[in-house]
């Protein structure tokens, strides 16, 4: 995998979030769809989405994290946030979708696996960083992209 994938040019991943250096994470002209949210009690963060569109390919959305409270899971939030933010961004000029996720993370693979068939698109599931990649044991990172995507009309 060639940059912009890589942080900082190393060929080392850091077993954590990766620190990505610009153009690599969101910020100049690239556009996040949970800003700083000011909560007061009771009210709690319920879930996020966040996102960018890559830098050399501004049609491709690269979705960067998914995280819904514990509280609310398996309801179909992360689904719904997920629609939300790609219908803006496909009607904005992006037909492809890519984000990494680990073999293990059943719950992510089936929610961007329903969002392919709910958006009747294609998913393709590759190789992105290899386990050899981190420095201490992490299975390897899989990219998914999952396109062409188009708004219909009826259902969004
Ligand atoms: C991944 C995550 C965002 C899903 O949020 P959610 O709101 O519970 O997801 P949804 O209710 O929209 O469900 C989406 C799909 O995942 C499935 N799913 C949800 N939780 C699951 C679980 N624990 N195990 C297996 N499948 C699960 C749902 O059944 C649904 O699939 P289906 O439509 O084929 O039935 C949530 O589990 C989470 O925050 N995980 C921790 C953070 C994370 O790993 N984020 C992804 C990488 S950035």
């Amino acid at each position: 995998m060639e940059p912009p994938h890589r942080p900082g040019g190393s060929a080392r991943l850091d077993a954590g979030e990766p620190k990505l250096e610009p153009p690599h994470r969101p910020g100049g002209s690239a556009r996040l769809d949970a800003g700083e949210p000011k909560l007061e009690p009771p009210h709690r963060l319920g879930g996020f989405v966040t996102g960018y569109r890559r830098p050399e390919r501004p049609a491709t959305l690269m979705v960067w994290q998914v995280a819904v409270n514990a509280a609310h899971r398996g309801a179909g939030l992360a689904g719904r946030m997920l629609d939300h933010l790609v219908r803006a961004q496909v009607i904005d000029g992006v037909t492809h979708l890519e984000t990494s996720i680990t073999p293990d993370n059943e719950a992510s693979r089936r929610l961007f696996g329903a969002f392919a068939r709910r958006w009747e698109a294609s998913l393709e599931c590759s190789e992105l960083f290899g386990a050899g990649l981190f420095p201490e044991s992490h299975l390897a990172e899989e990219l998914f992209r999952i396109g062409p995507l188009r708004v219909p009309a009826r259902r969004h």
